[in-house]
């Protein structure tokens, strides 16, 4: 991180003197430079924001978002019974391992023979010889049905109070788990979350032969001197941007005092293009993306340092942090929830990293899908996998987060196009 004073000072003192601080500015003002022009008025992304086509649809504005809490609170006490429970197990073993009930259990749980072949992952503990362990149905019933109950700082889902199964569901669950009790079978030892390695990203992400994704620094080269409506192309008032723009992505986000919000590298492509060649290059759009990529790519090898020094800056990091740790959406998870307290450890067959490591390959090539991805299209996938809303790619909060973010993977080094399943 670095200290923003003296470049700030500069800055705001040649605002207010014009063009006679130039002639005879002080040698500690020699870095003060212009401010880059920004369309300071409109949105900088297309609203109402529509989620993607081939992104699930479903109705989630009963759950906390980024930007609103909504949750229905956590109950106060277990639930209980009015005699033992009378549940189907051979339902209950297909529940557990149905993908499309929220992941389902086997996203952290191996499960004996239901978690046999399917990549069970290991968040929690191996529950396949539970039965064994003299648990009462009341404890089971409400474990499954909201475990904040017995451990208010649980990273499971809430899966009853939250609607995701209902209490004939759990029961059939309960009487499932009830007949788990000899260690578990893998088909194949990569079934075992314990035994299968964690993957290690091999590829070069600049050497074109392997990312598809360096196709974007072409097409962004060509975008640098298309003219836009003002007459004017990037080109026409940047130089050599290889010698310009050396470091200047691995300083961002940061805080911009004429928003009042944090601004990363994609929104400032959309704002200072609209102010200088009239060119509209809205967040998400093609043009956005490859000119995000030009200029993370310029910035090769350059430690990500974000400025949290400044007080608005401080307080805008304070506001992601408490958003990383904000429980959001139905299944109720924490972007700390996988990317901390769960990290090093398995969702089913994905594997869950620290947020530091997250970041320095943004925007990033994605072989799944086929596309380049900026930061704020990953958050917005987290949250809709997660159940939760998801916010257009210019909200304030995207903004905080991302600060907060980038401060976690300071020091490391611009690495961009990345290339990611
Ligand atoms: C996101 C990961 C996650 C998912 C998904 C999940 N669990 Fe858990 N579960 C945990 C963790 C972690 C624990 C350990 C205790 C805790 O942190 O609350 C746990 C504990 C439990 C326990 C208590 C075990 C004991 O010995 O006290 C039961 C029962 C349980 N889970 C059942 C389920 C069932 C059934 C499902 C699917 C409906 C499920 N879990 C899905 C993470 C998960
Ligand atoms: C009309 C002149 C003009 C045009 C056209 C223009 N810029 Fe700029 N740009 C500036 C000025 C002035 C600054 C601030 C001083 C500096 O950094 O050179 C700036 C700064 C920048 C910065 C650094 C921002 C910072 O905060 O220091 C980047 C990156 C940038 N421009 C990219 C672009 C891109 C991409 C385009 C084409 C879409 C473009 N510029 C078009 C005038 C222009
Ligand atoms: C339920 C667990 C879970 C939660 C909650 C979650 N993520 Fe993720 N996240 C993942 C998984 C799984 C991946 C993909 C890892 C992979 O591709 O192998 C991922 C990937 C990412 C990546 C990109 C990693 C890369 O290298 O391409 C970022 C950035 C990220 N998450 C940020 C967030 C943020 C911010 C939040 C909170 C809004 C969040 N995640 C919440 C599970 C989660």
């Amino acid at each position: 991180m670095r200290q923003g004073g003296i470049f700030a000072a500069g800055a705001a003192f040649l605002i207010v003197a014009g063009a006679f601080v130039l002639a005879v500015t002080p040698a500690s003002f020699a870095q003060a430079k212009e401010l880059a022009p920004l369309d300071t008025k409109g949105d900088a992304s297309i609203r109402p924001w529509k989620r993607y086509d081939k992104w699930p649809k479903r109705d989630e504005s009963k759950f906390n978002t980024l930007a609103k809490i909504s949750s229905p609170p956590a109950p106060k006490e277990p639930r209980k019974l009015s005699g033992p429970i009378k549940g189907d197990a051979a339902n209950g073993a297909k529940l557990v391992s149905n993908r499309k009930r929220g992941g389902s259990c086997l996203a952290c749980h191996v499960m004996g023979p239901a978690g046999g072949a399917n990549l069970p992952g290991n968040v929690g503990p191996d529950l396949s010889e539970i039965g064994n362990a003299n648990l009462t149905d009341e404890f089971l019933f409400n474990y499954i049905y909201d475990a904040r109950v017995y451990n208010p700082e649980t990273v499971m889902p809430p899966w009853g109070s939250h609607g995701l199964f209902n209490d004939q569901e759990i029961s059939d669950m309960v009487a499932f788990l009830k007949t788990l009790k000899s260690p578990a079978v893998f088909k194949t030892a990569l079934d075992n979350p314990e035994k299968r390695p964690a993957p290690v990203e091999k590829r070069a992400n600049l050497d074109p032969m392997e990312n598809p994704g360096m196709w974007a620094i072409d097409k962004a080269k060509e975008l640098w001197s298309k003219v836009g409506s003002t007459g004017k192309s990037c080109a026409s008032c940047h130089g050599n941007p290889a010698m310009q723009f050396k470091a200047w992505a691995s300083s961002l986000p940061k805080w911009e005092p004429r928003l009042n919000k944090v601004l990363g590298v994609e929104e400032f492509i959309t704002r200072h293009a609209r102010a200088t060649t009239g060119a509209e290059y809205l967040m998400e759009t093609d043009d956005n993306r490859v000119l995000s990529v030009y200029l993370h790519n310029l910035a090769e090898g350059v430690p990500i340092t974000v400025d949290v020094s400044n007080a608005a800056a401080k307080a805008a990091y304070k506001r992601g942090e408490v958003l990383a740790n904000r429980k959001l959406g139905q299944l109720n998870f924490a972007c700390t929830d996988c990317h901390g307290k769960s990290a090093n450890h398995w969702i089913r067959g994905q594997w869950l990293g620290t947020l530091k490591g997250q970041y320095d390959h943004f925007p990033t090539w994605r072989t799944s899908q086929l596309v380049i991805w900026d930061i704020r299209q990953r958050f917005q996938w987290c949250q809709v996998n997660i159940r939760a809303d998801e916010l257009p790619p210019d909200a304030k909060e995207y903004g905080d987060l991302e600060l907060y973010l980038a401060a976690q993977n300071d020091g490391l080094k611009e690495n961009v196009p990345g290339i990611r399943h």
